[in-house]
């Protein structure tokens, strides 16, 4: 497993039974009233769900939902509830094999983003050191983000290319290889059923790569010396 030392103090990911601890963080950031907009509509700030505390993998999402916001944990509503499934389903084509256990989930920002409310870069910016504490109690050894959010959130840009698509792109966020895909919560908000089928058989196509991708890491780079980068964006 990869090594912790060094990056936090022990006493801050290791809780009882060895969970990450995220108390501190919790205590620092529920209370947070950085982004005007949003902190005055939320019911909690969503932290990441430290559950699996020897996860491989860290999905990193967009903002919680309704009812991540209610319950209080990312992916946890009917499309995070979708995205879990179909994330850590077993490819065994991808020789993929990794069972539940070695997912945790975390979004970009803690808290929600109403429907009529724009999305704004400042608040990724606020949210900057919640995320970054996160990743640092996990140390994953990959993360999988999802989404134009997490995208820019983990590719270190500040705008997207007219008409680019972040499908499938591979990077490095301070050293941990990032694989980027479509969000496959979007399959919610399509009502065309053929645009809808469309875009399953591209998410399940882009989680095939993705699970293909990672077992040649683990190939490559074994989880204990896993530090340096796989791709082409160092953010
Ligand atoms: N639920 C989350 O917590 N995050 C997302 O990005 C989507 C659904």
């Amino acid at each position: 497993m990869r090594s912790r030392s060094n990056v936090v103090p022990r006493s801050l990911f290791e809780g009882s039974e060895g969970r990450p601890d995220s108390t501190i963080l919790m205590k620092e950031w529920s209370s947070c009233q950085k982004c005007a907009a949003l902190c005055g509509n939320r019911k909690q700030v969503v932290f990441w769900d430290a559950q699996q505390p020897k996860a491989e993998i860290l999905v990193v999402g967009q903002w919680p939902g309704r009812d991540e916001n209610k319950m209080g944990f990312p992916f946890l509503g009917k499309a995070g509830k979708l995205c879990r499934e179909m994330i850590s389903k077993p490819d065994e084509a991808a020789g993929f094999l990794l069972g539940k256990e070695q997912f945790a989930w975390a979004n970009a920002l803690g808290c929600r983003v109403p429907d009529d409310v724009p999305f704004h870069m400042d608040y990724l910016d606020n949210c900057h050191p919640l995320l970054e504490a996160e990743i640092k109690l996990l140390q994953p050894a990959c993360i999988l983000a999802l989404g134009r959010v997490a995208f820019l959130r983990l590719s270190g840009r500040r705008t997207l290319r007219t008409g680019e698509s972040t499908n499938g792109q591979r990077g490095s966020y301070k050293g941990i290889p990032v694989f980027f895909m479509d969000h496959p919560a979007r399959l919610y908000r399509l009502v065309n059923s053929l645009e809808r089928q469309k875009f399953q058989e591209l998410v399940e196509k882009t989680l095939h790569e993705f699970k293909t991708w990672h077992k040649e890491l683990r190939k490559h780079e074994p989880r204990e010396a896993a530090e340096g980068g796989a791709g082409a964006a160092e953010a």
